[in-house]
Order: C-alpha cells, then structure tokens, then sequence
C-alpha cells in the first residue's frame, strides 16, 4: 500500500510538476493548455500500451525483462493513474463544458482500478471481482485512447503522432492476439 502512494505520489508530482513548468514558462493560454492535455493523453498512452502488452509478451517470449515489466505491472497503472489525474486537472481547468458521461465513467474506472490496485484489494472484493474489474477497465481504458487518436488521425491523416501512435496501438493488438492464439 505504501509504496503504491508514494509511486503514485512521484508520478503526479513530477509529471505535474513538469507540465505546471512548462506552462508557467511559456503561456498558461487556453491553446497551451490544450497542447499538455495532449502530451499528457499520449504519453500516458504509451504506459497504456506497457500495460496493455506486458502479459501476452511475457506468454510470448518469456524473456527476462517481460517477467520483470509483468511483475511491475501494478506500478505503471499507478503511474498511468497519476498521469491521467494530471489531464483530468487540465480538462478541468481549460474546459467550460462538464465531463462527458463516457469521460466521467472512464475515469470512475480507471480510479476504482488505482483504489484495488493496494495489495489487500483482491482478498477484500475477492479475486473474481478484481479481475473483472482490471478486465473492463483495461478494455475501456484501450478503446478510450482508440477512440481518441483515431479521430485525430482522421481529422489529420499524415501527423507523424498519430501515425506512430495508431501504429502502436496496432502492434499491441496484434501482440495480444498472437499470445491469444499460442494459449489456445
Ligand atoms: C470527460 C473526460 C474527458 C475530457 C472532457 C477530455 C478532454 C480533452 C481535451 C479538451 C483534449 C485536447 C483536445 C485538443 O484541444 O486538441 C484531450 C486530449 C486527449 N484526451 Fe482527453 N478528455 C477526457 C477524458 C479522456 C480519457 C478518459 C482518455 C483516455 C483514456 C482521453 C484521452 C485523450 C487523448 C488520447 C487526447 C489527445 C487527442 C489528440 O491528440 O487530439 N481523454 N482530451
């Protein structure tokens, strides 16, 4: 428990701490704001796509550094918590209009996931109910940032970001479909 708040606390501080900077040194306008809820969703989508690819990478390589990302995997959702509680502040701060209600239900999960993600949390709502849990978040998280670079990439087919960002999200799909296929 206590080194999940203080991963947590780092990764919010410091990535904060960073975007607070950055602001402060360039422009705390509403078009800047927008530029760091971008970097913030990207980047905490790339720690998405850890996450995401960890354990089929593990059942398909079964290399050391796989076992050593799984084993760890708890703390890059606290850290990918951290940093998407560093959006939700942004939002909060540049935009007018209330959350969304697939926003505010993408989040409500995503931080019933950080609140299980303490080592007592599956013997207290039993281990079934944390899986389905993890299960449904980790979906909805992924379709989330789907939904959103897609859009992007349509918007603007030729941004190298998207493109890379689409690219990733690809692989990592076609990696979970390959472990799928080599478990069944
Ligand atoms: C109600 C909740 C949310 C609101 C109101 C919101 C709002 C925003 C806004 C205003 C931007 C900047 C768009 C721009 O000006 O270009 C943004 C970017 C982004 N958000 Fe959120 N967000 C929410 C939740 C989420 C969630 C839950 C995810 C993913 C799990 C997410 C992923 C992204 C991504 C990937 C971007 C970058 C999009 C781009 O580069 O065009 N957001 N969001």
């Amino acid at each position: 428990m206590r080194k999940g708040l203080t991963v947590f606390g780092l990764a919010f501080f410091s990535f904060g701490g960073l975007v607070l900077a950055y602001l402060q040194l360039v422009s705390s306008d509403e078009e800047h704001m927008r530029q760091m809820l971008r970097v913030t969703a990207w980047l905490a989508l790339l720690v998405y796509l850890v996450i995401f690819s960890t354990r089929p990478l593990r059942q398909l390589t079964g290399s050391p550094l796989s076992r050593q990302l799984l084993r760890n995997r708890r703390y890059f959702g606290i850290t990918l918590a951290a940093m998407m509680t560093v959006h939700l502040i942004l939002l909060l701060l540049v935009n007018e209009q209330a959350l969304n209600i697939p926003g505010a239900a993408i989040f409500t999960l995503m931080y019933l996931m950080l609140l299980t993600s303490f080592d007592s949390a599956p013997a207290r709502i039993g281990p079934r109910n944390w899986r389905i849990l993890h299960k449904i978040g980790l979906y909805g998280l992924g379709l989330a940032y789907a939904g959103t670079i897609g859009r992007a990439l349509l918007k603007t087919p030729f941004d190298p970001v998207y493109l890379a960002l689409a690219f990733l999200i690809l692989a990592a799909v076609a990696i979970r479909i390959a472990a799928y296929s080599k478990t069944r």
